[in-house]
């Protein structure tokens, strides 16, 4: 066969296009609902403190009847299931058979409810029914963390709203019902919480927030506790606070004696409404107020102001002579809109390596006492240049003073967002370790603790994407030296994830 040179030409710059550190990113954004039943595969490799089951969510179907979603985290969801145990990895994966889901396939299109970003084409109501796509009885679309209440499993998001699914068969199970006395103000709807409920290291509850949404008046901020001991069937308040307007907070901080928020976004929901479309794009509304600092004694908040900024994920905080450290990864403009999460934006290559909206890690110091008392000191963490977001550490060290974390980093190589990068940051010595493979897209990596004594002994558990094959695999690397021990191939792609998390057995408890 006679190759025609200018077809060559077109192929060879075709080619080139594309860097090494970008083969393949696109595929984090398309379909894969293929479900997989309990695939088993051998992994000698496994070390033998493995015993229990890594659960991490995401997208799957980014599109329904022509329609497209803009925003990855509107997509349909699929739950994956790694079973880590006896130097075996066992994958299922299932689509999440959410109402939101069960209402679009139904319909063919995409249901009524409020989106992140809308979609493309917009959706359009009837002059009649202008809140025809507000209107939504389901509002489930729940799979950015796994949340284990007891027995229970259950998805979470920002919303108030939690799913519960049965963490075998990975068939959803409906809306979790609470068991409480409500005690949301009058003409107020608990409309939004975190997505990162945090556990302290004394009791056997999770902490969480409920942001209640005013029909007149003020908005609430209501810091509340789950049992692990009921299941978290009954939310109980610890205290509730006044705020201007309804925050949004993807996550806070903890430590023994305070609650720590910052304030940076709000959503005013009359922006979403007709004529503006339903999209939580248009209800934002940026609303810098400092770190609140609530004590869980008595009450009492005590605000910080500094240089303003936004956040997704906070790493730690902890205590000490001083004050409080609060450390956060942070962004110069709202990271829930634009290039971040607008899927047309993360697939052009010049825009996303353009985005200068970075997770920039910082460690702030809340002065409670001394010479500075009431004033914060910053600090930045990680590398400027890169995005560092997707934070996680040894759990144990939650709240209190620690010295690794675990992190994604973007720009690994400084010039390609898609240049994707496992960090390991020892805050204390000083050292920062990688796993980086060119091509490679891995997801947030999870701490699992080998060890009762060392912080970092154990395993990261992670997927990661080979864009050049499009398979994705199953991935543990040594916490302590970032030397891979288990790649396990897939036999169904895993697109963009957000959060996983790894229950050890019961025996393992
Ligand atoms: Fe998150």
């Amino acid at each position: 066969m006679r190759w025609n040179p200018l077809v060559l030409l077109a192929f060879s710059l075709g080619a080139s296009a594309i860097p090494p550190t970008d083969v393949g990113y696109d595929l984090l954004f398309a379909d894969t609902p293929k479900e997989v039943e309990q695939e088993c595969t051998d992994a000698p490799g496994l070390p033998s403190f493995f015993n229990g089951n890594f659960y991490i969510s995401g997208p799957a179907m980014f599109s329904i009847g022509g329609m497209k979603f803009r925003c990855a985290l509107d997509a349909f969801g699929k739950i994956n299931k790694f079973e880590l145990a006896n130097k075996q990895v066992c994958f299922s994966a299932k689509m999440l058979r959410t109402g939101f889901y069960n209402d679009s396939i139904k319909a063919n299109t995409v249901a009524p409810g409020l989106l992140f970003l809308g979609t493309d084409p917009p959706r359009k109501c009837p002059f009649y029914n202008p809140m025809c796509n507000m209107l939504d009885s389901q509002g489930d679309n729940n799979y950015v963390n796994t949340l284990k209440l007891g027995d229970d499993y259950t998805l979470i998001s920002d919303t108030s709203l939690m799913l519960d699914f049965d963490p075998k068969s990975l068939r959803v199970l409906g809306h979790r019902k609470f068991k409480e006395k409500s005690w949301v103000h009058k003409l107020h709807i608990g409309a939004l919480g975190s997505a990162h409920p945090l556990k302290p290291q004394e009791g056997n509850f999770w902490v969480e927030l409920l942001m209640e949404a005013p029909m007149m008046g003020k908005s609430y901020l209501d810091i509340y506790k789950m049992s692990n001991n009921d299941n978290g069937r009954v939310r109980t308040l610890i205290r509730s606070i006044q705020t201007n307007n309804t925050q949004y907070m993807h996550s806070f901080g903890m430590t023994k004696n305070y609650v720590i928020l910052p304030f940076n976004l709000a959503l005013d929901m009359m922006k979403a409404m007709p004529p503006h479309p339903p999209t939580m794009e248009n209800a934002f509304v940026p609303d810098w107020n400092g770190i609140h600092v609530v004590s869980l004694d008595n009450g009492e908040v005590q605000k910080f102001d500094l240089e303003p900024f936004f956040h997704v994920h906070v790493a730690n905080s902890y205590e000490n002579e001083t004050g409080i450290v609060f450390d956060i990864s942070q962004f110069k403009s709202n990271p829930f809109k634009g290039a971040s999460v607008d899927m047309k934006l993360q697939l052009n290559a010049t825009v996303r390596d353009n985005n200068d909206n970075l997770g920039e890690l910082k460690r702030h110091h809340l002065h409670l006492a001394g010479p500075l008392k009431g004033q914060v000191t910053t600090e930045m963490i990680s590398i400027p240049g890169r995005s560092t977001d997707f934070i996680k550490i040894n759990d144990k060290y939650s709240g209190v003073h620690y010295c690794v974390y675990y992190a994604n980093e973007w720009k690994h190589d400084d010039q390609h967002y898609a240049s994707m990068a496992v960090l390991k940051h020892n805050l204390c010595t000083g050292e920062r370790q990688y796993w980086y493979q060119e091509g490679w897209y891995p997801s947030e990596p999870f701490f699992v603790s080998g060890s009762e004594n060392t912080e970092d002994e154990g395993s990261l558990v992670f997927t990661a994407l080979h864009g050049a094959t499009g398979k994705s695999h199953l991935v543990t690397i040594d916490a302590q030296t970032m030397a891979e021990q288990v790649k396990v191939e897939l036999s169904a792609r895993i697109a963009f994830t957000a959060h996983g998390e790894y229950f050890p057995n019961k025996s393992e408890l």
